[in-house]
C-alpha cells in the first residue's frame, strides 16, 4: 500500500554539514583536533557551562563523569528507571550500585521527595534525567544534593537547548548530552560532558584518550573514548540550526497541547523551556491507538516500553528489585507523537486530526 506514514525523526542534513564535513575530510585530520575543540567551544557557551568535552557518545560520556567523580564499586547512584537503558547501564560498568527512584506523572522526570528518601551514606551522586527535553526539577535537586553533599550528573542526552528558570540544561552540575542522528541536533554519533569544575574536565579528557596528556605517557586506566572531526563538523552545522529547531518542536509541541481532545498531554514545569525532543501523551488502549494513528497515516513511538529496573542486564542486580508504580503505569500509558521541525504545519494538523480521531472511537482518556 502506497501511503505515506508521517515519521519519528528526520534528521536534516544540509550544505553547512556537508561544506564542513568536505574540508575536515580534505584537511587529512580525521581523528579528534581542531574540529572537536570547536565543537567543544560552542557547545560550552551554548549551553552556560565553562567547560564541554566530547565523547563517542551519550554512553560513554555517562561512563566517564561517573568515573571523574571517582564512582566506583561500593557506591550507590540514584536514577531512575523511566529513561532509555544507557542512563543507568554506564553504573553498571563502573561496579556502581544504580538505586532507582519512582519519576512524576506529568512530568516524566524524578520526584525529589522519592530521591531524598533513597539517600544513604553510600550515596555518592545523583542522575536526573530530562527526558523528552524537558529540564528535571534541578533546583530542588541541587538542594537536596548540596545538603547532602552529593554529586548531580543530568542526564541531558534529550535535553539540547531545554530551559529552566533561565539556565539550560547541561549548567547544573555535571551535563551530559548525546547526538545520537535522532536527537535534537546530531554528529553521527557523539556525546559530551559539560562542567564548571575544572579538574573534572580535565579527568574526562584524560580518560576519555587512555590517560594520556603527554603522548605516550600514561598516567591513568583510560578508554579510547573519542569524537573524529569528521562527527564534530557535522555538529558545528547542527549547533547553528538548533535554536530555530528548537523554537519549531516548541510551536509544533503547542499546537498539539491546545488542539489536542481525549488524552493527556504532558505539563510543562513552571518556568520550563522544554525543547520536545519528544511530545509524549498519555492514552488509554495504546496498541489499539498506535494502530488507529497508523491507519490515519501517522507514525508513534513508545519511549520505552520497558522501565530499566525491568531489562534483562538489570534483573540480577538486586537493588533493582524495587517497586515503582507511577513508572511502571506509564510505561503502559505513553506514546510519542512526531515532534521533529520538518513536520510541515499541513502534517501537524494530520497528526492532530488523527489523534483526536483516535481518541474519539477508543473513547478519551479518564483520570482514575
Ligand atoms: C536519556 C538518554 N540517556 C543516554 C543516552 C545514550 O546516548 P547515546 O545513544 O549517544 O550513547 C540516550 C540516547 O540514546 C538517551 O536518550
Amino acid at each position: 500500500m502506497g501511503m505515506n506514514i508521517i515519521p519519528m525523526a528526520r534528521p536534516q542534513m544540509g550544505p553547512e554539514e556537508l561544506e564542513l564535513v568536505a574540508s575536515a575530510l580534505a584537511s587529512g585530520q580525521l581523528a579528534q583536533g581542531e574540529r572537536v575543540r570547536q565543537f567543544e567551544d560552542q557547545f560550552a557557551e551554548f549551553v552556560g557551562a565553562p567547560h564541554a568535552v566530547a565523547t563517542s557518545s551519550g554512553t560513554t560520556a555517562i561512563h566517564l563523569a561517573l568515573l571523574a567523580l571517582g564512582i566506583g564499586p561500593g557506591d550507590e547512584v540514584i536514577t531512575v528507571a523511566f529513561t532509555f537503558v544507557a542512563s543507568a547501564t554506564p553504573i553498571l560498568h563502573v561496579g556502581a550500585r544504580p538505586i532507582f527512584v519512582d519519576v512524576e506523572p506529568r512530568t516524566y522526570a524524578m520526584d525529589p521527595e522519592q530521591l531524598e528518601r533513597a539517600i544513604t551514606d553510600r550515596t555518592r551522586a545523583i542522575m536526573p534525567v530530562s527526558l523528552y527535553g524537558q529540564p528535571a526539577n534541578m533546583p530542588a535537586i541541587l538542594e537536596i544534593a548540596e545538603r547532602h553533599g552529593l554529586a548531580v550528573i543530568e542526564d541531558a542526552c534529550q535535553a539540547h537547548g531545554a530551559e529552566l528558570a533561565g539556565r539550560r540544561s547541561g549548567s547544573w552540575g555535571l551535563g551530559v548530552f548525546s547526538f545520537y542522528p535522532t536527537k535534537n541536533m546530531t554528529s553521527g554519533e557523539g556525546g559530551m560532558v559539560t562542567t564548571s569544575d575544572g579538574k573534572i574536565a580535565d579527568t574526562v579528557r584524560l580518560l576519555r584518550e587512555h590517560g594520556m596528556k603527554v603522548r605516550y605517557h600514561h598516567d591513568l586506566l583510560g578508554y579510547n573514548f573519542r569524537m573524529t572531526d569528521i562527527h564534530a563538523s557535522i555538529g558545528l552545522a547542527q549547533l547553528k540550526k538548533l535554536p530555530a529547531a528548537n523554537e519549531r518542536r516548541r510551536a509544533i509541541a503547542a499546537r498539539y497541547t491546545e488542539e489536542l481532545v481525549g488524552v493527556l498531554p504532558p505539563d510543562e514545569r513552571p518556568g520550563a523551556k522544554p525543547v520536545y525532543h519528544q511530545y509524549t501523551l498519555r492514552v488509554r488502549r495504546r496498541d489499539e491507538f498506535t494502530d488507529g494513528l497508523q491507519a490515519r497515516g501517522v507514525g508513534s513511538s513508545v519511549y520505552y516500553p520497558i522501565p530499566v529496573h525491568r531489562q534483562k542486564p538489570f534483573l540480577d542486580i538486586e537493588s533493582a528489585r524495587v517497586s515503582l508504580p507511577v513508572t511502571e503505569r506509564l510505561v503502559e500509558e505513553i506514546l510519542s507523537l512526531p515532534v521533529h521541525p520538518s513536520l510541515t504545519d499541513d502534517e501537524v494538523g494530520q497528526v492532530v486530526s488523527a489523534t483526536n480521531a483516535t481518541a474519539a472511537e477508543l473513547g478519551p482518556w479518564v483520570a482514575e
